[in-house]
C-alpha cells in the first residue's frame, strides 16, 4: 500500500506543504520516498528547512520517479503544467490533482483516459488533522488506487469521502468559503472585543472559544440555528440590539451571496481553463 509507494508533489505552495508535513507526520510514507518539486530553488530551501523530504527543481523528474504524483499548482498553471508532463504520462502511475475548479475532462483531454486520474479537494484544515476531503474519480481508478487516495489523504484529513463529480464544485466552494467566512468574522469579532474593552489577548481567546461553543451548540441542538439566535435574543435586550445592526448591513445576504460568488468563480476558472 501507501508504504511502498514513491510520492511526488508537483509545486510546492501551501497545499504541498501541508501534505508532506501530514506525510512525513504519519510515517506511513519514508521522508526518502516524498519528493517535493518547485521551479524556484529558494522555495526548495525552505520546505528543506521544514520537512526532512527529498527535493527538485525539475518537475518531470519528480514525476518519473514516483508511483503517485499529485499536482498542487493553481488551477491557472496546470495547463502549462500538463504540458511539461504529457509525454511521459503513464497508466502505471496514479495521478491526482488538488486544483479547484478544472473537471477531471480538463486532464483526460491532456493526458490521455488511460491514466487512472483522482480529483481531489482536500481539507482546509490539514495542519490539524481536520475536516473532510473529497475526491471525485476518473473511470480508470480502481479499488487499490481508491484506497491509495484515501490513505493518502487520511494523513491531514478527520475523513475522505467519493463525490459523484458534479458535486465536487459546491463541497470545494462551500468548504472554502464557510472557512473564510468565519476567519473573517473572527479577526472582526477579535478587533470589536477590543473596541469594547477586552484587553487584546483575552478577545482573541474569548472570540475562538464563542464560535467554538456556538458551532458545539447547534450540533447538539434539536432545534435550528434560526430558533438559537432568537433564544438568545431577550426582548428589549442587549443582543437584538446588535443582530438588528447585522441585519440591517445584510451580514445574512452577504454570507449567501460570498458562497454563490465562489461558485461561481470555479465555474469560469473551468471554463477558462479548458478555452
Ligand atoms: N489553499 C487551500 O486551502 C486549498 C485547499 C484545497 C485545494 N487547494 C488547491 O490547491 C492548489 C494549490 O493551492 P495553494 O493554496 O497551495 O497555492 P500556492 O501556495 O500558490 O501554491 C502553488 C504553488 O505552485 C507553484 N507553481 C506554479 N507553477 C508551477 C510549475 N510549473 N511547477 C512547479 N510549481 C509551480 C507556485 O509558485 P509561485 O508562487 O512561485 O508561482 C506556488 O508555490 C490550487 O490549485 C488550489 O485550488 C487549495
Amino acid at each position: 500500500m501507501l508504504d511502498e509507494k514513491r510520492v511526488a508533489l508537483i509545486g510546492a505552495g501551501v497545499m504541498a506543504e501541508t501534505i508532506a508535513a501530514g506525510l512525513v507526520r504519519s510515517k506511513l510514507v519514508s521522508p526518502g520516498n516524498i519528493t517535493v518539486s518547485h521551479y524556484r530553488p529558494e522555495r526548495l530551501t525552505e520546505i528543506r528547512a521544514a520537512l526532512p523530504v527529498q527535493t527538485t527543481t525539475d518537475n518531470r523528474l519528480a514525476y518519473d520517479e514516483s508511483d503517485i504524483a499529485l499536482l498542487c499548482v493553481r488551477p491557472q498553471a496546470m495547463a502549462s503544467l500538463l504540458s511539461e508532463l504529457d509525454s511521459q504520462v503513464i497508466p502505471q502511475k496514479l495521478l491526482i490533482s488538488i486544483a479547484a475548479g478544472l473537471p477531471i475532462r480538463f486532464y483526460d483531454a491532456r493526458l490521455g483516459s488511460r491514466v487512472p486520474f483522482v480529483r481531489a479537494m482536500p481539507t482546509f484544515f490539514g495542519r490539524i488533522k481536520a475536516g473532510t476531503t473529497g475526491l471525485s474519480l476518473n473511470a480508470e481508478t480502481t479499488a487499490e488506487h481508491l484506497a491509495l487516495a484515501s490513505q493518502l489523504f487520511a494523513t491531514i484529513s478527520e475523513n475522505v469521502v467519493v463525490l459523484p463529480e458534479h458535486e465536487i464544485d459546491a463541497f470545494t466552494t462551500f468548504g472554502s468559503t464557510t472557512t473564510a467566512t468565519i476567519y473573517l468574522l473572527l479577526d472582526a469579532l477579535i478587533t470589536a472585543g477590543s473596541l469594547v474593552g477586552l484587553r487584546h489577548q483575552a478577545s482573541h481567546t474569548r472570540a475562538i472559544e464563542q464560535v467554538i461553543a456556538a458551532a458545539r451548540n447547534v450540533e447538539a441542538s434539536d432545534i435550528s440555528p434560526a430558533q438559537l439566535l432568537e433564544e438568545i435574543c431577550t426582548p428589549g435586550g442587549v443582543t437584538v440590539e446588535g443582530v438588528k445592526v447585522l441585519e440591517e448591513r445584510a451580514a445574512r445576504g452577504a454570507a449567501i451571496d460570498a458562497i454563490l460568488a465562489a461558485m461561481e468563480r470555479a465555474r469560469t476558472l473551468a471554463k477558462e481553463a479548458e478555452a
